[in-house]
Order: structure tokens, then sequence, then C-alpha cells
């Protein structure tokens, strides 16, 4: 399997990406996950508010943008598994090429810009799951749609999953979908959270909703953030999106190329940031993600004081053996 994945590594980034989620998907099917990864030793339960993870290590966003792989993706030993970006119309996103893999420095820059098959296909893929663990749908808004669309958008989401999802993150930090992150500003956040918590309000249960929010923000910014989070009843927040900060880069000539990186080099800077909260908040729950590779990324990742941890880019360059490697 090993070999697989590194014959992939030469593979365009999409197709790559696709053949190896379609071949677990495959080698699930057959019941064979088992012999090909080590997915024993994963259960260590972490309860959060009133849901019960299978242990701390969860799937970003971005992976599993539609839902076609939750049951698989279940099976490996993740804890959680957040889909989306969902949009309420299926959008293409930017032109190609929009991925591009750094394995020398651990690091991915795309701006795909929120492609995905709508919400309403992933409606029918969160009904037709067996995976029985927390799985979260991280929703947006589509490309064209501006100011007050853009808040429908969000809420049409939110309305056609909550009742099918275990958890929503409200994605407010993609840097590919033109002035997206506006939304971070205190008027803006408002008006996003006044009307989603409203909604909320008219179903029976609570869920938590969590926002996931840019590492590229002033602090001050980000103390608003967290105090709109705390003023509107959220659970929590998710910490990072990718950076547009390609200075950190070792290798310069992606240094001008559009988009967001992930990965190894936004470790510090994610990680700083959810120290900054901590000092700000001790009880809010956090989602750590960004740049974990290995076990001690992850163990530095809980002791900034996440909560949990999610994984993408580590996920891509090491393959499935990274979920026990992290965990045990
Ligand atoms: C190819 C790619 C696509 C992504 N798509 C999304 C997305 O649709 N929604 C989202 O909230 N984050 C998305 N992300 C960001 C990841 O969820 C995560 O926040 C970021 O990559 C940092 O984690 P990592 O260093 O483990 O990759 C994407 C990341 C990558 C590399």
């Amino acid at each position: 399997m090993r070999l697989i994945f590194n014959i992939l590594k030469f593979f365009p980034p999409e197709a790559a990406h696709l053949i190896a989620l379609h071949s677990l998907k495959l080698i699930h099917k057959i019941g064979l996950i088992n012999l090909f990864f080590n997915t024993s030793n994963t259960s260590n339960p972490y309860s959060l508010d009133n849901l019960i993870f299978k242990n701390r290590l969860g799937v970003a966003a971005g992976l599993d943008k539609n839902g076609d792989y939750i049951d698989c993706l279940g099976a490996l030993g993740f804890g959680f598994i957040e889909v989306g970006t969902v949009t309420p119309i299926a959008q293409a996103g930017n032109p190609k090429p929009r991925i591009f893999r750094l394995f020398k420095e651990n690091a991915i820059i795309n701006r795909l810009g929120f492609n995905n098959k709508g919400v309403d296909h992933l409606v029918k893929k969160l009904e037709s799951r067996k995976y029985q663990g927390v799985v979260g749908v991280n929703i947006g808004a589509n490309k064209n749609s501006q100011g007050d669309k853009r808040i429908q958008d969000y809420l049409e989401c939110f309305t056609k999953v909550y009742e099918l999802s275990d958890y929503i993150t409200l994605n407010i930090s993609s840097p590919n979908t033109p002035d997206l992150r506006d939304l971070h500003s205190k008027e803006n956040i408002s008006i996003l959270l006044s009307t989603i918590s409203h909604e909320r309000d008219s179903f029976k249960d609570t869920k938590p909703i969590f926002l996931k929010i840019s590492p590229d923000e002033s602090i001050d910014t980000i103390k608003e953030v967290v105090s709109s989070i705390k003023e509107y009843n959220f659970s929590g927040i998710i910490i990072s999106n990718t950076t547009i900060d390609k200075s950190i880069l070792e290798d310069k000539s992606y240094i001008d190329e559009l988009g967001g990186l992930s990965g190894e080099p936004l470790f510090n800077i994610s990680t700083e940031l959810i120290h900054l909260i901590r000092e700000i908040d001790t009880e809010i729950p956090i989602i750590g993600v960004g740049g974990v590779i290995d076990k001690a990324s992850f163990d530095k990742k809980l002791e900034a004081g996440a909560d949990l941890i999610q994984i993408y880019t580590g996920f891509i360059i090491k393959g499935p053996n990274i979920i026990s490697e992290l965990l045990n």
C-alpha cells in the first residue's frame, strides 16, 4: 500500500486524490481495510459538548467535500470526520492547476475555490452513511453570492444538514472565495451568527456549531471573533484554515502562487493562535488544525490547548498510516 501511495505522488494532485479515495472505498467495500492498514488501538474516547468522539483525531474539511467517502474514512480509525465545505449550488471551483504539492516541505498550496457537488448531494450521502461516529458538516457560500445572499447561503446549508450532522462548522476563512474572509469583521460576523443562531432556536435539539477561522487576521480581530462566538452561544472555534503567507516557504519559487498554504509551514502560525486564544479564554472548545504531520506536532497542538485535532496535508503526504502513528 505504501508503494501505491508513493506512485501516486507522480500523478497530478487531483487525480491522485481521487484514485486514493476510490481505492480506499473499494478496499473498505470488500472488507480488507484492516488487512492494509493498522486500525487497531484507535479507540480513546473524548467527550466534548455532549458528543463522544472515538478519539481526538479527525479528518479536516476539504478532504471529503461531498461526503462520498465517510464510511471508508471512518473505518480507517479517525475519531471524527468533517465533510464539506459544501455550498447551496454545485460549483466547479477555480481553473486548474489549482493544487500544488510541495513534498520536500510537507506542504500543499491550493486554490480550489469550494468545488463541490452542492448541499443536496451531501444530504443524500449523510442519510445513507453507515459510519456511527461523529460527522461534522462544514458549510460555506457560493462564489457568486454577495452581501445578504452570502448569509442566505450559509442559512440554506445549515437548515438542510442540521438534522443529519453531529456538529456544524461555519467556514469563513477560505482564501479562495473572494472576500469570504471579510466575514471576520465585527459587523459581518454578528449578522452571520445572529442569523444562524436564530435558525438553530427553531430546532428541538441544540447542536454544536464551530467557526473556522483564518490564521491571517489581526489579534484584535481574533479577540472579537471569540467574543462573538460567546455572545451567540456557539460551541467553539477551529484554528485554522490555510494561510496566504508564502514567505514562510523555503522554496521561494512558490511565493507568488495564489491560494492557501497548508502543512508543516503552517504549524507554528496556527499553533501560536491556539496559545493566544487559550490566553484569552481557557474554556472555549478548540479544534486545532494546521501542520500536524507526526506524533510530536500532534502532541504540541494538544499541549497548546486544542481539545481535538484535524489533519489534511499530513494524510495526503503520508497516507492512512499516519493515523496509527499519531494515535499509538
Ligand atoms: C486541497 C485542500 C482543500 C481544502 N478544502 C477545504 C475546504 O473545503 N473547507 C475548509 O474549511 N478547509 C479546507 N482546507 C483546509 C484544511 O481543512 C485545513 O484547515 C488546512 O489544510 C490546515 O491543515 P493541514 O495543515 O493539516 O492541511 C483544504 C485544504 C487543502 C490542502
